[in-house]
C-alpha cells in the first residue's frame, strides 16, 4: 500500500475509538503477547527505558504495567503521539506506575537510547515509514527490544480499507505490515514476526456500523458513499451481531 505525507491524529475520534476497544479483545490479546515477548527478551531487569509510539490515551500501557509480574524497580516511560491531548491523558494515566514519564507529539523530540521499544497500532500512519522504522531502530540500545503490533492484508479492518479506496480508485493511504517486512528488509534490520488472532463483535445497528466506519476511516469517511461503507459489515452480521474474526501482526526486532 502506498501512502500520503500527512498526520493522522485521533484527535475527533476519542469516542468511536473507545466503542471499538469496548467491543474487541485486541488489547488484551496484544498485551499478553507483548508481555511474554518482553520477558522473554529482556528477562527480569532492575532497570528500564521504554519508548512507545502512538501511545494513544494510554490505556494499552497502563494495563500491561498492572499486569507486568516482573515488573523493573526502576521504569522511564517516555510517550509520543500526534494528538497532544492524548499524549496528556496517557501520562496521568501511567504516573503513578512509573518512576518518571515523559511526552511528545514527535519522535524527532526524544533522544533515546530505549532498551524498549513498543507501538501498539499506530505505525499505519507514519508520515514516511523507512524514515520512522529508521528513527525507531535508531533509538534502541545495544541488548533491547522493538515490539511493533499492526494490521495486514488478511486484517478485516485493513481490508475494508483496500476495497474502499479501490473502489474510489485511490491508494491506501495508510501503511500495513506487508509494508513493514519490506521496509525492514530494505533498511537491513533482522526481524520475526508472530500472528496473533482477535474479535471484534457489537450489536448490528446502523449507528454501531456508523460509529465502526468513523474509527475505520477516520477523516477520510465522509469521502466515501455513505450506503457502500455501510454495507461492507454485511459479511460479519449473523443474528443481530456483528463478529469480525481478525488477525494482527507484532513484529519483534532484537539489536
Ligand atoms: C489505533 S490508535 C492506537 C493507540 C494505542 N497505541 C492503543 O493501543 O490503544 C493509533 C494512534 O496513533 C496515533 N498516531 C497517528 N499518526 C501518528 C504519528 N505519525 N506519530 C505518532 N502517533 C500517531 C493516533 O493519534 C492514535 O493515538
Amino acid at each position: 500500500m502506498s501512502n500520503v505525507s500527512r498526520q493522522t491524529s485521533y484527535e475527533n475520534i476519542h469516542d468511536d475509538y473507545r466503542f471499538f476497544l469496548e467491543h474487541c479483545n485486541e488489547h488484551e490479546v496484544g498485551r499478553g503477547a507483548m508481555l511474554e515477548e518482553i520477558f522473554q527478551a529482556l528477562g527480569p531487569v532492575s532497570a528500564l527505558r521504554w519508548l512507545d509510539f502512538g501511545c494513544g490515551g494510554g490505556e494499552f500501557l497502563a494495563e500491561a504495567l498492572e499486569q507486568w509480574t516482573a515488573k523493573p524497580a526502576s521504569l522511564r516511560l517516555s510517550l509520543v503521539d500526534v494528538d497532544s491531548g492524548y499524549v496528556e491523558q496517557a501520562m496521568g494515566r501511567v504516573n503513578a506506575l512509573v518512576d518518571q514519564v515523559e511526552g511528545s507529539d514527535e519522535l524527532e523530540s526524544l533522544s533515546g537510547p530505549f532498551d524498549l521499544i513498543t507501538s501498539n497500532h499506530a505505525l499505519y500512519f507514519a508520515a514516511d515509514i523507512e524514515a520512522t522504522l529508521k528513527g525507531l531502530n535508531e533509538r534502541l540500545a545495544e541488548g533491547g527490544l522493538c515490539f511493533l503490533q499492526i494490521g495486514g492484508l488478511e486484517n478485516q479492518f485493513c481490508r475494508m480499507w483496500t476495497e474502499a479506496y479501490s473502489k474510489v480508485n485511490q491508494p491506501v493511504p495508510y501503511y500495513i505490515a506487508d509494508d513493514f517486512a519490506v521496509t525492514l528488509e530494505k533498511l537491513g534490520i533482522a526481524f520475526s514476526t508472530r500472528r496473533i488472532d482477535c474479535v471484534t463483535r457489537f450489536a448490528d445497528t446502523v449507528e454501531n456500523r456508523k460509529i465502526m466506519l468513523n474509527f475505520i476511516f477516520m477523516d477520510a469517511v465522509g469521502r466515501f458513499d455513505e450506503a457502500y461503507l455501510l454495507s461492507l459489515f454485511d459479511r460479519y452480521s449473523t443474528n443481530g451481531q456483528i463478529s469480525m474474526e481478525n488477525n494482527n501482526l507484532c513484529f519483534l526486532v532484537r539489536k
